[in-house]
């Protein structure tokens, strides 16, 4: 329903929370809104003021009247000691308000009331202001002086759910000019997103000017060249050209000062002790052997780490004493994650503190190692913030985690009474795909869609009500390997930092992802008069194949376009040409390859869709896998295994892929009826490096009554596959088979062997579609 039907109609005072989320835009939606009838009219009378006692305000009240100007050409006056709100927007100072984030907006026709605590509480009542006036408003017309805007009477009173509401940037494997620092700040402000985690040194470069060590700028901050294309590719190959550079202090503090204005707290990341590559190449005696060493020009995570001798800690404090210098809060990220043993084991050096320190391994030796820094750092008045692999071997006494490989170590770290932010790949990994399109550009791998992201819970299960305090908050990563440009920085980060912003400030029981998409609709439409390079992929076409109590299985297909209209082809011809306006489910009785896009008139105005559907005797039948997959890899369900779609090689995550640990698989296919079979198409992915294994053996038996099962089929060796592919397995029949029930045993293949990657560790399975014919 549009709003503007909406507020005619109803006769009432107040409108309820839902209609307010309908109708009024505002992200992240905030703890209670009430609409109320009428709306105040900003135009050239009306003046921005503080009341008394609410100087503090005075900047965030600059803000409004730059924003007011920049966006209308209107110029509204400041005032200080204004007792009125009468055709007033009036800041004024609450201290009953509790949060010090937290602040009321009302509006009403007469006049703008906003109440906070402090002015970063003001400062969120403006960034719900602006989301409340029209789209006209930020349509980038030439003279809009003389017009007036309309805001709708609201009153909200709203505070955050969690103090941590992060998003992070990894420069050191592309860097950005400081105007995109700047835009990508002022995009997290405007949803509320109150710290920048920005990682500033790694293995492919150095990032931030160290006075003291000036071969960190000479050497540490350029590479050779660069890995083209993803790391998985065989050959590797090297675009042959240098790249690099640094920010300098200059720079540093006025990014700083930029993001205090708008109420964000810069993280910054000095990589330790493993990720130091660059560093090592300019300081080479810093490391466990002798070098020399180069700055990567590929990803991924190398043996070369600081060794744990004096300099190394010489060196770090120095650096942390500049980099606390130049960033002002609570936090130092001092890294902690991805750092092989090899060197240490190797190193008399190393060894040597192990025994005079009492260390039973290198595990405990890296844990003293980030003791000894989190020392020097607490002296300084600061804290550490490590990933989650500095609670292997003990954590630091006042340590701060972030948890990334999944929420287990933000479980146990929340247990031991410490600091948590929730950054798990599965839900915060912005640099994984976001669609199912063949045409995304090329990521690392993974899938997260915007509404997983939406759907995150930073508070695990697991956790007591007690524990659950612990968790700061959550926060979104973009690591650059593949994204060597500030607007693909851009494309993945947005919209998927929007839901995350609703994550963690709206109230759990405010969430709402069908309303959420409205509201993004809206703010994506207004960017389209901004330069944000936004990923469209919200409005990608969603399928999804639908059983039916009789007849074929069903083909939905559908988009949040409003203005548009789905027109598709099942030959895989362009939908531009020949192609039928989809009305209702289309029936899949044979193989069909859709292509679909959505058309305003004769405009495709989304990407094209394609879905390749390979009819099989399964699709539409029942299915039953023990054990259930595991929770982090059955987006699509059972029913993903029988529905005629294949899995992409390059996602093993998506709505099409199933993935186990550690367990053996028993899947149970029952058919409507009795049917002649010849044959079972399996699929399996493959992909050592990333912990993914073929199974060990195979057995497969069917039968017409579901209890008396005869074995059609047993596979004790699997060919080899290419890692990083797709195993597709045809079992043929020697005979053709009557069953209507279908029993496949899937035997895992066990522990990882000693020289791959996750070694000891148990291998993943993923299957996909089980084709029977
Ligand atoms: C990480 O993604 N290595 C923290
Ligand atoms: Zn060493």
């Amino acid at each position: 329903m549009k709003s503007c039907c909406f507020t005619l109609m109803l006769s009432t005072w107040i409108l309820s929370g839902l209609s307010a989320q309908e109708s009024l835009p505002i992200i992240p939606f905030p703890q209670e809104v009430q609409r109320m009838e009428g709306a105040f009219i900003l135009g050239a009378g009306t003046q921005i003021a503080l009341a008394p006692g609410a100087e503090s305000c005075t900047r965030v009240a600059e803000q409004l009247a730059e924003l007011i100007f920049q966006q209308s050409g209107l110029q509204l006056l400041v005032e200080s000691n204004v007792t009125t709100s009468y055709n007033t927007i009036l800041f004024t100072i609450d201290t009953t308000i509790s949060d010090k984030e937290a602040y009321q907006l009302d509006v009403r026709s007469t006049g703008i009331q906003i109440r906070s605590r402090e002015p970063a509480g003001a400062f969120y009542a403006l960034q719900t202001l602006r989301q409340l006036l029209p789209n006209a408003f930020f349509t980038r017309q030439a003279n809009k002086s003389g017009l007036s805007w309309t805001i709708p009477a609201t009153r909200i009173v709203d505070a955050p759910r969690f103090p941590y509401r992060g998003m992070h940037l990894d420069v050191g494997r592309h860097v950005y000019p400081v105007d995109f620092i700047k835009k990508y700040i002022d995009l997290l402000a405007t949803y509320k997103i109150n710290r920048f985690h920005w990682h500033l040194t790694e293995d492919q470069g150095w990032r931030i000017e160290i006075k003291q060590y000036p071969r960190l700028q000479e050497i540490a901050a350029y590479r050779r060249e660069t890995l083209i294309g993803h790391m998985d590719a065989t050959p590797r190959r090297y675009d042959g050209q240098r790249y690099g550079g640094f920010y300098t202090q200059d720079e540093i503090r006025e990014i700083v000062r930029y993001a205090a204005e708008r109420h964000v707290t810069i993280i910054p990341e000095i990589e330790m002790p493993g990720h130091a590559l660059a560093a090592l190449s300019a300081y080479p005696e810093l490391a466990c052997t002798a070098g020399p060493f180069e700055v990567a020009r590929e990803w991924g995570v190398f043996e070369d780490v600081f060794c744990t001798k004096a300099a190394s800690f010489e060196f770090l404090e120095n650096v942390l004493s500049e980099v606390m210098d130049l960033f002002p809060g609570e936090y130092i990220h001092i890294g902690g994650d991805e750092c092989p043993k090899t060197r240490w084991k190797a190193c008399a050096h190393c060894q040597s503190v192990m025994a005079s320190e009492g260390l039973r391994d290198e595990d405990e030796l890296q844990s003293w190692f980030i003791r000894r820094i989190e020392r020097f750092v607490n002296r300084k008045g600061r804290k550490i913030i490590g990933w989650d692999e500095i609670l292997e071997g003990g954590l630091a006494p006042n340590a701060a985690v972030m948890s990334w490989r999944g929420v287990a170590g933000g479980i146990a770290a929340a247990r031991q009474g410490h600091p948590v932010i929730m950054t798990p790949t599965s839900h915060c990994y912005f640099d994984y795909y976001q669609s199912q399109n063949p045409r995304e550009p090329l990521a690392i791998g993974g899938y997260l869609p915007i509404e997983k992201v939406y759907a995150y819970d930073p508070i695990p299960e697991e956790l007591s009500a007690e524990e659950s305090r612990f968790i700061l908050g959550a926060q979104g990563n973009v690591w650059t390997e593949y994204m060597p440009l500030a607007v693909q920085v851009e494309y993945m980060a947005f919209p998927r930092a929007i839901a995350l912003a609703e994550v963690t400030w709206t109230p759990a029981a405010q969430k709402n992802y069908a309303q959420f998409l409205q509201r993004l609709h809206v703010h994506l439409s207004r960017f389209n008069e901004s330069p944000l390079n936004y990923a469209r992929s919200v409005y990608e076409i969603r399928a999804a194949v639908i059983k039916q109590d009789s007849g074929p299985a069903l083909l939905t297909l559908a988009s949040l376009r409003p203005e548009g209209i789905i027109r598709y082809t099942t030959d895989g011809l362009d939908p531009g040409t020949g192609s039928t306006i989809y009305r209702d489910p289309i029936p899949l009785r044979e193989d069909m390859s859709i292509r679909a896009a959505v058309f305003d008139r004769f405009k495709a105005i989304s990407r094209n869709f394609s879905m390749d559907y390979r009819h099989h005797l399964a699709v539409g039948g029942a299915i039953r896998l023990v054990p259930e997959p595991s929770k982090y890899y059955n987006l699509g369900g059972a029913a993903a295994l029988i529905n005629g779609v294949m899995g992409h090689a390059r996602q093993f995550d998506d709505h099409e892929w199933l993935g186990w640990s550690g367990q053996d698989v028993d899947i149970l296919i029952t058919l409507d009826t009795v049917q002649l079979l010849s044959s079972l198409d399996l699929r399996f992915h493959y992909s050592p490096n990333q912990w993914i294994y073929l199974p060990k053996a195979l057995e497969l038996a069917v039968s017409t009554d579901g209890v008396k099962y005869r074995t059609l089929y047993t596979n004790r060796k699997l060919p080899a596959a290419t890692a990083g592919r797709i195993l597709e397995w045809p079992v043929r029949f020697k005979k053709q088979a009557s069953a209507r029930y279908i029993r496949l045993k899937v035997q895992r293949y066990g522990l990882i062997p000693a020289g791959n990657p996750g070694a000891g560790q148990e291998a993943w399975l993923f299957m996909d579609e089980l084709q029977l014919r």
